[in-house]
């Protein structure tokens, strides 16, 4: 069975089912998740203000630590509800052996960072011990830790490790009308990604994951598709049937 990639929607309403749709995969998988909810949640209740520019958070060094206990502890917890399915799984961040290492994005972001180098050796490790790596986007530079839009973190896996990129979210593609499903694209070109986060279709959450998509194809990833986290949806991207193949 094929080797994907798939990274997890931090907007996890239903996350039981996505759990038992993942744990069931008959192949190899590296999972990237993200966790923007959580985040929020933790942020708000210790007071801090969140801002989004283009589907980033800015992320203030003195928030950047909830970011990232936030981000480990979920992992951990998907990673428990995967091994209790039956699959084992091991959370990881990118401080794991060096695995993401990033540079600051834009410095009016904050500690927000894109990834400028994947180790892929500890995943490579875990794949052939036959565990199911888990990672949390945070990324190091030479300050500390960077937040990385999981998006963004899975294409640069996906393209390191030359894997096809499936991204679970919370619509079954990407849409015309972001209120119709039935609206959904099949296919997008580059071109038609472009025009369309112009013309404002695109936007929030949904460009840095286009974004990922096509970077992933032009690392090396053979195929990128984003789709609903729901039972049946690995099956139906591999078949084509469901959700948005990006291609180049
Ligand atoms: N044209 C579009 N089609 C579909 N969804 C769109 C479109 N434009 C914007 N969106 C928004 O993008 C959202 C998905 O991105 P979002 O970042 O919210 O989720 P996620 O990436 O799955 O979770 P996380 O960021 O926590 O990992 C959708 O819920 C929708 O509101
Ligand atoms: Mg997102």
């Amino acid at each position: 069975m094929e080797s994907l990639l798939v990274k997890i929607g931090g907007s996890l309403k239903g996350a039981a089912e996505l759990l038992e749709e993942i744990a069931a995969y008959p192949g190899p998988l590296v999972l990237v998740h993200g966790g923007g909810p959580n985040i929020g949640e933790w942020l708000g209740r210790l007071g801090f203000e969140t801002h989004f520019h283009n589907g980033l958070r800015v992320t203030p060094p003195e928030q950047m630590e909830v970011v990232e206990m936030v981000l480990s502890t979920l992992g951990k917890q998907l990673a428990h509800g995967l091994s209790a399915r039956g699959r084992n799984a091991v959370a990881l961040t990118g401080r794991d052996a060096g695995l993401l290492e990033a540079r600051l994005l834009e410095p009016e972001l904050g500690r927000v960072g894109e990834v400028s180098g994947v180790k892929t050796e500890v995943l490579e490790c875990l794949i052939q011990a036959g565990i199911t790596p888990l990672v949390a986007p945070i990324g190091l530079d030479g300050e500390g830790a960077l937040n990385i839009n999981a998006d963004t973190a899975a294409g640069a896996i996906a393209g390191a490790l030359s894997l096809p990129a499936v991204f679970l979210t919370d619509v079954v593609g990407v849409l015309r009308d972001p209120k119709d499903p039935a609206t959904r694209y099949a296919r997008l070109t580059r071109g038609e990604v472009r025009d369309l986060v112009a013309q404002g279709v695109i936007s929030g959450g949904m460009i840095p994951k286009v974004e990922a998509a096509l970077n992933a194809l032009d690392r090396g990833a053979p195929w990128a598709a984003i789709a609903r986290g729901e039972r049946g949806v690995l099956q139906g991207v591999l078949s084509g049937q469901a959700g948005t193949r990006v291609v180049l």
